[in-house]
């Protein structure tokens, strides 16, 4: 399933099954009655939470229905407590397997996170530890996630707000550790990075040039809240900002080949003519980057 990655830029991607991918949309029920009624658009897949989707009938279930006719679907996780602590979620990883078989997804990812602990659900992203014992135990359990369910996984690198004390190395050391030790892939977000570098401090270019880009297979970009002059939320509530389209473009043409680039808008939805603009604006980026 797997194949190599091209050596130049504009190569196919390294998992089978995001070929004629360029950019795509979240498939959120606010925006779904302009999308699924329009009559074109620059959209060549749509992404799912699955945990909206596992055992749903009703709107949502013809909503999926409707858009599957109409575009691929990649699946993304969000609650899935994807790198945490407590014993996986078995029954919850079977209903996911299941709706990735059905929809044909090439890859499921999730976020690089804890939504979890001491068995409570945070309802939040929480930001692991930079450690050795964190890519450890990351990196086990994504291995075990991968065999339950017989895809090629992709982790999310997160935004964040205040990180653990006593790190044993930064953010970007530690994605690319656990990446290389679970032997998965990356889903890059574009946006969680330019937010982390206000936030922190950090130079994102070079947070981007630490990454294993090559293990790359899937990028998101949104648009995020500002609370403060170093103070960014990442809130998928508004439109994208040039330096994330800047930093996009950064990206792209540093990676080895080309990935879909998926548009979170999660809230404050605007006339999808406006999202339409910014997946126009994502997809001459990518065009530009390969040439
Ligand atoms: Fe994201």
């Amino acid at each position: 399933m797997e194949r190599e990655a091209d050596s130049k830029r504009g190569g196919a991607s390294p998992v089978a099954g995001g070929e004629g991918l360029t950019v795509g949309l979240g498939l959120r029920l606010g925006l779904a009655e302009e999308l699924l009624g329009s009559s074109s658009s620059a959209a060549t897949f749509l992404e799912i939470c699955p945990e909206n989707y596992v055992g749903v009938g009703g709107r949502r279930a013809r909503v999926l229905a409707s858009a599957r006719e109409r575009w691929p679907i990649l699946c993304h996780g969000l609650c899935g407590d994807f790198a945490g602590l407590a014993p996986l979620n078995l029954e919850l990883l079977g209903g996911i397997k299941g709706l990735l078989r059905e929809v044909g997804a090439p890859w499921y990812s999730d976020h690089l996170c804890w939504t979890q602990v001491g068995g409570a659900e945070l309802h939040e992203l929480v930001a692991m530890p930079f450690t050795e014992a964190s890519v450890r135990r990351a990196a086990r359990r994504l291995r075990e996630v991968a065999e339950v369910l017989e895809v090629p996984i992709a982790v999310e690198n997160v935004s964040a707000y205040g990180h653990a004390v006593s790190p044993e190395m930064d953010e970007a050391s530690f994605v690319r550790a656990v990446v290389e030790e679970a032997g998965c892939y990356l889903l890059l977000d574009v946006n969680n990075v330019y937010v982390n570098s206000v936030n922190f401090g950090f130079d994102a270019r070079a947070y981007i040039d630490a990454l294993p880009l090559e293990r790359v297979i899937q990028l998101h970009v949104a648009g995020h809240d500002t609370e403060g002059e170093d103070m960014l939320l990442d809130t998928h509530a508004a439109a994208i900002v040039d330096p994330v389209y800047a930093l996009l473009d950064y990206t792209l043409r540093r990676m080895p080949h080309s990935a879909p680039v998926l548009l979170e808008r999660d809230g404050n939805f605007p006339p999808l003519a406006e999202l339409e603009a910014e997946l126009r604006r994502l997809a001459e980026i990518m065009e530009g980057a390969r040439g």
